[in-house]
């Protein structure tokens, strides 16, 4: 493994005034997501749709400093026959690959999913860098509920993102490493903040018996926010400050940077809540977006599979990635919002 390198990438994922796109979405969740637009879901209307997003030249040059791609598009080519990653690269974003496979249920925990994927793992991650992915990413799933999460579940969830980390940064591959605790339930913000100290906590034990070095990964985490059911609305300082207190004592400062979840949150909360936090400031790693539906929501919708619509969800796109893009550097604006709508 070379350190200096991994952290280079690593670095470059989380610079201030760029974030991620997370547009891995296996093809069971974007068939949810083109169900809700009335799209049918085939490899070519993945493929159109993903390709208005690495064709939004502004967007990706930009704001989008890497892109996390599902296994299917990392092979894909655009409609002119050019590979989507050419694309990516071109604009100056580094490609990533989603390595995980899915969640199974977690045998005698009733309730509580175990993330698989293991298995090959080294042998797919040599094929994935010699493809030009330089990071990957592995999603655990923690649900809150009366008796849960179980201390096993936490536990095997934590191991397996920290063998994968592992595994990752001997295939010189930067990990993000995302324990992602759900905002499902309909438990309050503090009970968030619990769960996820005992989640962020074991996942760093896990990563430092497994030898992880921690300047070569980026972590992922779900900000601290009250469950959707709950019925509870907090502040935007209330998530800011919790959330940047928590990281402080969990996350260690030689993580190179964190690049947080939107997990169902609105496109604008998203934004919000991570300005809050960049404008506490004095942290010791930049805080930065990897969002999925916080930043695909609006142009998902504004393209609607019309090929008439590719240069108005275009123009969706790069508003949101604008947004963030500002919110990562604590100089974002609601006004911004207005004006645009
Ligand atoms: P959301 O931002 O939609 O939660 O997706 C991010 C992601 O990559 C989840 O694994």
């Amino acid at each position: 493994m070379n350190l200096s390198d991994l952290n280079k990438v690593a670095l470059a994922m989380v610079t201030p005034g760029k974030g991620i796109l997370a547009a891995d979405e296996s093809s069971g969740t974007i068939k949810k997501r083109f169900d809700a637009i009335k799209v049918e879901s085939t490899e070519d209307s993945r493929r159109d749709y993903r390709e208005m997003l690495f064709r939004s030249s502004e967007a990706m040059s930009r704001y989008i400093s890497a892109v996390i791609l599902y296994d299917e598009t990392i092979w894909q080519n655009a409609r002119d026959g050019t590979p989507l990653i050419k694309l990516i690269e071109q604009a100056g974003a580094i490609v990533g690959i989603k390595v995980d496979e899915g969640t199974q249920p977690l045998s005698a925990c009733p309730g509580e999913l175990v993330t698989v994927g293991l298995d090959k793992l080294a042998e797919r991650l040599k094929k994935y860098f010699e493809r030009g992915a330089r990071f990957a990413k592995w999603r655990a799933v923690i649900d809150i509920g009366p008796e849960i999460p179980s201390a096993t579940s936490i536990h095997v969830n934590a191991h397996a993102l920290a063998r994968y980390a592992a595994l990752c940064q001997a295939a010189q591959i930067v990990p993000i490493v995302e324990p992602e605790v759900l905002m499902d339930g309909d438990h309050d913000i503090d009970r968030c903040l619990e769960v996820t100290e005992r989640v962020l906590n074991h996942t760093f034990q896990e990563l430092r018996l497994q030898r992880v070095a921690l300047e070569g990964m980026v972590l992922k985490p779900n900000m601290i926010v009250p469950g959707k059911k709950s019925g509870k609305q907090v502040s935007v300082d209330e998530v800011a400050e919790k959330t940047v207190k928590l990281l402080k004592r969990c996350v260690p400062a030689a993580v190179p940077g964190i690049a947080f979840l939107s997990g169902g949150q609105s496109d604008e909360e998203a934004t919000a809540h991570l300005d809050a936090m960049n404008r506490i400031g004095g942290l010791p790693w930049p805080l930065t977006f990897s969002y999925g539906r916080a930043l695909q929501a609006a142009p998902q919708k504004t393209w609607s599979g019309k090929p008439e619509n590719v240069a108005a969800g275009q123009r969706a796109f790069t508003h949101r990635a604008r947004m963030n893009a500002l919110a990562s550097k604590g100089e974002w604006m609601a006004d911004l919002e207005k004006k645009a709508a």
